[in-house]
C-alpha cells in the first residue's frame, strides 16, 4: 500500500518555510509565511493573550468537550459582534449563527463541506490570484473550484470591471469567495462603492458570498475592516464569513477561528446550524477549547479589549512603517518594482506586498540570496526590519537587473 507512493509536492507556502529552516546561509530571511514579525524578527504572545490565559488557568474547572460542539454562546456572540459590530441585529437576532472552528482554515473547510453536502452541484469561485490554499481545502471538500478576475499585476489595480461581468455570468447557486480586507496575496482591496456593487451583482445573480475574514484590524481598523461585510450582509440574504484570529491575536497554533453564516431567518438559520454541528461531528468532532476562551476572555473584559485593539494597531503600525521604508530602500537602489514606481507596496493593506517579481526573479532570490519569498512574488512585509531590508532590496536589484 505504501511501498508504491511518490514523494508529494510541497505546500507552496509551508514547504518554503521548511527548506528555510534547512537552508545553512547566516544572512536568509524568511518572507514567505504570512505570519506577524516584530522589529526584532519575533513573533511575541500579546500582552492581553497572556493576562487572559492566566485568569483561564486560576477559573478554569475541567477540560471536558465543548458542548455544543459549535461552540459555546460566549464565543461565538463574540465573534458576531466583531463581524457585524456590538448593538446589529444579527449578533443574536437568530438569523446569524457561528460555529466554532479550528483557525480560519478549519471554518473554510467546514464551509466546504456543509455546500458539498447540501449543494453538492455549487462550484465555489476565487479571485485570481488567491491564496494558495483556497483551492486545495474546497476540492478536499469534494467542491468544483473556478476563478474570477481580480487583480492587473503590470498597472497593479484592481479589474472591478472585469470582475463583475465575471460575476454576472456565473450561474445562480454558486459561491463566490470575497477577502474581508488585506485580500491575500495582492494587499489591494475593494473600495466601499466597489463592495456595494459587487454584492448588488451577487444579489441580482443570486450568488452566495462567502467572505474570508483572516486579517481583521490589519489593513485600517477592526470596525473599519469590517465595512465591506457589513455591505455585503446588509445586501445580500445569505452570506458566509469564515473568521480566523490566527493573525490579529497571533493565536497561530492554537487554531481558532469560526464559520458564520447569514440566513433569511432565524428558523433557517438554525437548520444550517445542525447541518454544520453533523459537518463538525464527522470531521474532527469538537473545536479546541483554549484559543476561543482567550479571545471570549479579552473581548468580553473592557479592559483587556481596548489593549487588543492597541496591540493590534502596534502591529499594523508596524506593517505600514516598513512598507514606506521597504519602498524608499528598493527606490534607493534603483529598483521599479512597477511600472509607476514602489509607492504600490505602500498602497497595499495587510502582511502581503504583490511585488511583481517573476517566478525565475523569486528562484533567484532564494538561490542566490537565501531570500524566500512566495512562487507567486508574494512578499511578507511583516518578515522585513531595519537590518535585513538593504540586504534585501539589493538582493532584489540584483536579480532583476538593476
Ligand atoms: C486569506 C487567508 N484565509 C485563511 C487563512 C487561514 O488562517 P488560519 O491559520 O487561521 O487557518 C489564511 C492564513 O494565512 C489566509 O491568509
Amino acid at each position: 500500500m505504501f511501498d508504491i507512493l511518490e514523494m508529494a509536492p510541497p505546500d507552496a507556502i509551508l514547504g518554503l518555510t521548511e527548506a528555510f529552516k534547512s537552508d545553512s546561509n547566516p544572512d536568509k530571511v524568511n518572507l514567505s509565511v504570512g505570519v506577524y514579525k516584530d522589529a526584532a524578527g519575533g513573533t511575541p504572545i500579546l500582552e492581553c493573550v497572556k493576562a487572559s490565559e492566566r485568569q483561564i488557568l486560576e477559573s478554569e474547572e475541567s477540560k471536558t468537550y465543548v458542548n455544543p460542539n459549535s461552540g459555546t454562546p460566549q464565543y461565538t456572540q463574540a465573534v458576531r459582534a466583531l463581524l457585524f459590530g456590538k448593538d446589529h441585529d444579527l449578533v443574536d437576532g437568530g438569523r446569524a449563527i457561528t460555529a466554532h472552528t479550528p483557525g480560519g482554515t478549519g471554518a473554510l473547510r467546514v464551509a466546504g463541506d456543509y455546500l458539498h453536502l447540501l449543494h453538492g452541484g455549487a462550484t465555489l469561485w476565487l479571485s485570481n490570484p488567491t491564496w494558495a490554499n483556497h483551492a486545495g481545502v474546497f476540492k478536499a471538500a469534494g467542491m468544483q473550484t473556478n476563478t474570477y478576475p481580480y487583480f492587473d499585476a503590470t498597472s497593479n489595480v484592481i479589474t472591478v470591471e472585469k470582475m463583475i461581468d465575471k460575476i454576472k455570468t456565473i450561474p445562480s447557486g454558486d459561491v463566490v469567495l470575497l477577502h474581508g480586507c488585506c485580500h491575500n496575496p495582492t494587499g489591494a482591496d475593494l473600495t466601499l462603492q466597489q463592495w456595494t456593487t459587487v454584492a448588488e451583482t451577487l444579489k441580482a445573480r443570486q450568488l452566495v458570498p462567502l467572505i474570508d475574514f483572516a486579517y481583521q484590524g490589519f489593513a485600517v481598523g477592526i470596525e473599519e475592516d469590517a465595512a465591506g461585510l457589513r455591505i455585503v450582509c446588509e445586501l445580500c440574504p445569505e452570506v458566509m464569513i469564515c473568521s480566523s484570529f490566527s493573525k490579529n491575536f497571533g493565536l497561530y497554533n492554537e487554531r481558532v477561528g469560526a464559520l458564520t453564516v447569514v440566513a433569511e431567518s432565524s428558523a433557517t438559520a438554525a437548520k444550517v446550524l445542525s447541518h454544520i454541528k453533523r459537518c463538525i461531528r464527522t470531521n474532527y468532532s469538537n473545536p479546541p477549547a483554549h484559543g476561543s476562551a482567550i479571545v471570549s476572555t479579552v473581548l468580553g473584559d473592557c479592559q483587556l479589549r481596548q489593549q487588543w485593539i492597541q496591540e493590534v494597531e502596534q502591529m499594523r503600525n508596524r506593517i505600514n512603517t516598513t512598507r514606506q521604508q521597504f519602498a524608499d530602500s528598493l527606490t534607493n537602489a534603483g529598483v521599479n518594482l512597477s511600472n509607476q514606481g514602489n509607492a504600490f507596496i505602500t498602497e497595499q493593506n495587510g502582511m502581503f506586498s504583490f511585488s511583481g517579481l517573476s517566478k525565475d526573479q523569486v528562484g533567484a532570490l532564494r538561490e542566490r540570496y537565501a531570500v524566500y519569498v512566495v512562487g507567486d512574488g508574494r512578499i511578507n512585509v511583516a518578515g522585513l526590519t531595519e537590518a535585513n531590508i538593504p540586504f534585501v532590496s539589493n538582493a532584489i536589484a540584483q536579480v532583476v537587473g538593476a
